[in-house]
């Protein structure tokens, strides 16, 4: 075939909220993306890769705990990123309006999709559908792309932190943020 003839066509992007247990390719995909996103060095608290076995558990309970969504992203298919909401615990009766957005990561190369607007911007829906309010979000100052994402979208930085992760002995500062999500709140 002619190679100056092929012409590659534009990823296919979509994002979902996870509902079910994860089929086993999902799975594979997601511990392969969470692998390379650690490997890059913003594996969302991970700091050495885990062994896969752990992964697949960690995946897995994700998915099952009541207080938690999973939000998926894909690029042609293959699961590439995710986000998720935590939701208060039921006694915390004062706090019910807000939930926390953490674990936000795409892997290396599925980055500069546009994916991880995509996902924030889904998440944000599902929080609104589930009746919060606001949504909290914290992350390390080193996290640029992240931040620059996050400011873009509207979060409000209310304060950092000096102590907030350890990675290889050296302390690194947090940035904590929030957005109303709900208009008539
Ligand atoms: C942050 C991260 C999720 C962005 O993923 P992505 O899919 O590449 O992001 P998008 O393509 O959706 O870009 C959205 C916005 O993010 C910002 N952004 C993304 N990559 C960036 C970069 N390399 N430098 C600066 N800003 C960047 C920009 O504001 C961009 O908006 P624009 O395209 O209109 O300029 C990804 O880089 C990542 O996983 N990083 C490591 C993990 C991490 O930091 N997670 C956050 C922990 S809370």
């Amino acid at each position: 075939m002619d190679q100056a003839k092929l012409k590659t066509l534009p990823p296919e992007v979509s994002i979902e909220l996870i509902e079910e247990q994860l089929s086993l390719p999902d799975l594979n995909d997601l511990c392969d993306a969470t692998d390379s996103a650690i490997d890059a060095g913003g594996g969302f608290g991970w700091v050495e890769l885990p062994a896969r076995e752990i992964l697949e558990r960690y995946w897995q309970g994700v998915v099952t705990m009541p207080a938690r969504k999973l939000i998926i992203g894909r690029l042609d298919g293959v699961i590439c990123g995710t986000a998720q909401i935590t939701m208060p615990p039921n006694n915390n009766q004062a706090q019910a309006h807000a939930a926390q957005l953490n674990s936000i990561f795409v892997a290396p190369w599925a980055r500069q999709y546009g994916l991880a607007r995509m996902i924030v911007e889904h998440a944000e829906k599902v929080a609104l559908e589930a009746e919060f309010k606001v949504l909290n979000m914290d992350v390390r100052e080193t996290q640029t792309a992240a931040i620059a994402l996050y400011e873009s979208m509207g979060y409000v930085h209310i304060g950092s932190h000096p102590f907030y992760a350890n990675v290889a002995g050296e302390y690194i500062a947090g940035r904590y943020y929030y957005k109303v999500i709900d208009p008539q709140k």
